[in-house]
């Protein structure tokens, strides 16, 4: 059984995170956020720049910041950088607590792969610099994991590593481990609500997966504790970087609340679709508090696809 092409289709975290990207889910949700050709864009935490430079390459007009206190990351960024002969970006050794005004606004901030990673007084920091260099239509792209999924991921890799210790051949233990994946991934196809196994596309290693799952540094959120923070930073959230691929919120959540309720309340819409999905992972859209968000009919969407997908073209 090939499980590669049983995976959905899922886009790339340079996918996600490429400004691009970021302005055009956005503007599904009513905002106009400033052109991506010569936009200032800031990646906080960015290692050694392999989110940032491929979005510096292809934005020659735009200027881009990374900022990261391991000295080590910022050479390594500097020297790639130099290598692709990529001259807009620039890449600075600094703790996101120096970030303030004086360094600039952006219109575009990316910080992936860290924030539930460090400790909440850390990500309220990271918050804080987002509220005050992000300009006013700016868009920001977080990403972080999240309960229940990220949680039952964990519990699930440890039950099947310790099941598998039972084996004393190699060969036995590696292939109960792939079956008790493979188990899992039909269930996801069975249960098309649950998203257990999304984003982890590459799971030809089954020791590499749940290795990951297991000892993975993160302490996930709940999406309601995320919402609060963001509020305390006057921030809010716009939507999910992988809208167009997700199509938002689950059949189950829109058909339980009507269209007034999940504007009024898209918090406790986006929680309960975690719990439903049992979602591990988020990549969300966020932008300044009191603009004003239109939420995509995405029941309208659905459709609209529907009417492009292969199937009726070619009948
Ligand atoms: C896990 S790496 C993320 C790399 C990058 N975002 C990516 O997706 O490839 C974490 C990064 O955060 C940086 N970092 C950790 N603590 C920091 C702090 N207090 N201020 C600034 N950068 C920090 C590290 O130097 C490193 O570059």
């Amino acid at each position: 059984m090939n499980v590669e092409e049983k995976i959905e289709p899922a886009l790339s975290v340079l996918e996600l995170s490429d400004p691009f990207h970021m302005c055009s889910v956005a503007m599904r949700f009513g905002l106009v956020p400033p052109a991506v050709e010569t936009a200032r864009v800031l990646e906080i935490g960015c290692g050694s720049g392999g989110s940032i430079l491929p979005i510096a390459s292809l934005l020659p007009d735009a200027k881009i910041v990374g900022i990261a206190s391991d000295p080590h990351d910022v050479v390594a960024a500097k020297a790639i950088a130099e290598k692709m002969g990529v001259k807009n970006a620039h890449f600075w050794q600094l703790d996101w607590s120096e970030l303030g005004p004086h360094l600039g606004e952006y219109d575009y901030i990316v910080c992936h792969d860290l924030f539930t990673r460090i400790e909440s007084h850390l990500q309220r920091e990271i918050l804080s610099a987002i509220s005050s260099l992000l300009t006013p239509s700016g868009v920001a792209y977080l990403s972080y994991d999240v309960k229940p999924g990220f949680d039952v991921r964990k519990m699930l890799a440890n039950f099947i590593s310790k099941k598998a210790a039972h084996f004393t051949k190699l060969g036995d233990r590696f292939s109960w481990k792939m079956e008790a994946l493979f188990v899992l991934d039909e269930l996801a196809k069975e249960c098309k609500e649950l998203d257990l196994l999304r984003h982890d596309p590459v799971y030809s290693n089954a020791d590499d997966v749940l290795t990951s799952w297991m000892h993975a540094e993160s302490v996930p959120l709940l999406f309601t504790d995320f919402a609060r923070m963001l509020a305390d930073h006057n921030l809010q959230f716009i939507g999910e970087s992988d809208f167009f691929v997700r199509e938002d919120l689950s059949p189950l959540i829109l058909g339980s609340m009507s269209r007034t309720e999940l504007e009024r309340d898209r918090v406790r819409a986006e929680q309960y679709e975690d719990f439903v999905r049992c979602r591990a992972s988020r990549r969300s859209l966020v932008c300044h508090s009191g603009l004003p968000l239109t939420l995509p009919d995405v029941r309208r969407l659905t459709a609209t696809a529907g009417a492009y997908s292969s199937d009726s073209l070619t009948a």
